[in-house]
């Protein structure tokens, strides 16, 4: 794919409908010639239309109105470059947890989360935030993570976790300035719920941190995974990570965690972890697939905003009676 393409493509598929100032700055980007060799002369992994946006915004520049991104962007460049040759796309999410959620809940607790890629492990804490799915209101407090769900019934109860861990080859702290200044400018211009939603969670995170590692998630998944606590369940799971892995090191990981006692949640593109059979996917612009051991259950919206449960019913998704005490 060419990087033109990899900015129509951003367009269309993850931009669209979710922040226009992005789908237009990504058109012009991609019929920019000179700003297009510009980001050629970076390895492929540092083209990324989020991480190039995000690096403008870092550094003050404007990310709304094309001409005038096109300006500072050519006129910065050096600067430009060197922040995307330093940085990666690490935004954290905590409204993923509003996807998670329906098969944390299902799974016999108490759980030991092990979270690969988790950025500053804002994801650690879906038993510490409020939902609303629809006109079904799930626990207390801030943030309230918003999703529209559909084919199931929300889920009821929050999990019980006695222990939380992330791995990262790039840990970020939720109480360094820098490492906040960093994830708020990942967030896209439009998306003002979203900053208010990395506060709230950051609040949270700052309150009891996690216990966060730095490292590969094939290589030192092991040795993470070992310190969790017996007595719980062990749950390794990842959102919006495995396109940053090449494939053959997508597939070593696939191994690894197999290997693992406990689960395996997996909240990824389907382009990128693939399965033998999906149905149709909703309309609406880009999903990931929600999996449990490898088994796909729903297609969730990029942000946590929307899920559409096509799976068994997420009571019946651990696989015995008695390790669903939280189900009737
Ligand atoms: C787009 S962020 C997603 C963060 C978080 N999972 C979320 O959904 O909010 C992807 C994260 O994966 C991490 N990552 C990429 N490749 C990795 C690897 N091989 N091992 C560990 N972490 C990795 C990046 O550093 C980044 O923090």
């Amino acid at each position: 794919m060419t990087t033109a393409d990899r900015y129509t493509t951003f367009a269309e598929r993850e931009a669209r409908g979710v922040s226009p100032a992005y789908e237009r700055l990504s058109e012009a980007v991609s019929r920019d010639d000179e700003l297009l060799a510009r980001i050629d002369t970076l390895p492929p992994a540092k083209r990324q239309p989020n991480l190039l946006f995000a690096v403008v915004r870092l550094l003050g520049g404007p990310v709304t109105d094309p001409v005038a991104f096109r300006g500072y962007a050519l006129a910065n460049w050096p600067a430009v470059e060197a922040e995307l040759r330093v940085r990666a796309t690490q935004t954290n999410e905590p409204g993923r947890c509003a996807v998670l959620l329906p098969v944390l809940a299902a799974l016999p607790g108490p759980l030991a989360l092990l979270e690969v890629g988790a950025s500053a492990g804002l994801n650690l804490y879906p038993d510490r935030y409020a939902y609303r799915y629809g006109d079904h209101p799930l626990g207390t407090g801030e943030p309230v993570l918003d999703c529209a769900m559909s084919g199931t019934t929300p889920p009821t109860r929050r999990p019980e976790v006695v222990w939380r861990a992330g791995l990262d080859l790039n840990p970020l702290d939720v109480t360094d300035p820098a490492d906040v200044a960093w994830l708020d400018a990942l967030i896209w211009p439009e998306h003002g719920h979203r900053r208010e939603r990395l506060r709230a969670a950051s609040a949270v995170a700052a309150a009891d941190p996690p216990l966060l590692v730095r490292g590969d998630l094939v290589d030192d998944l092991p040795a993470l995974a070992a310190r969790a606590p017996r007595d719980a369940t062990l749950v390794v799971f990842h959102t919006s990570v495995l396109y940053q892995v090449p494939p053959p090191r997508r597939e070593a990981f696939a191994e690894v965690v197999r290997g693992l006692p406990g689960h395996w949640i997996a909240n990824e593109d389907p382009d990128v972890l693939r399965y033998p059979a999906l149905p149709e996917q909703p309309p609406g612009g880009f999903h990931n697939v929600l999996a449990l051991d490898g088994k796909p259950l729903a297609w969730t919206r990029g942000h946590g905003q929307a899920m559409t449960w096509f799976g068994s019913p997420p009571c019946t998704v651990a696989s015995t009676r008695a390790e669903r005490p939280g189900c009737t």
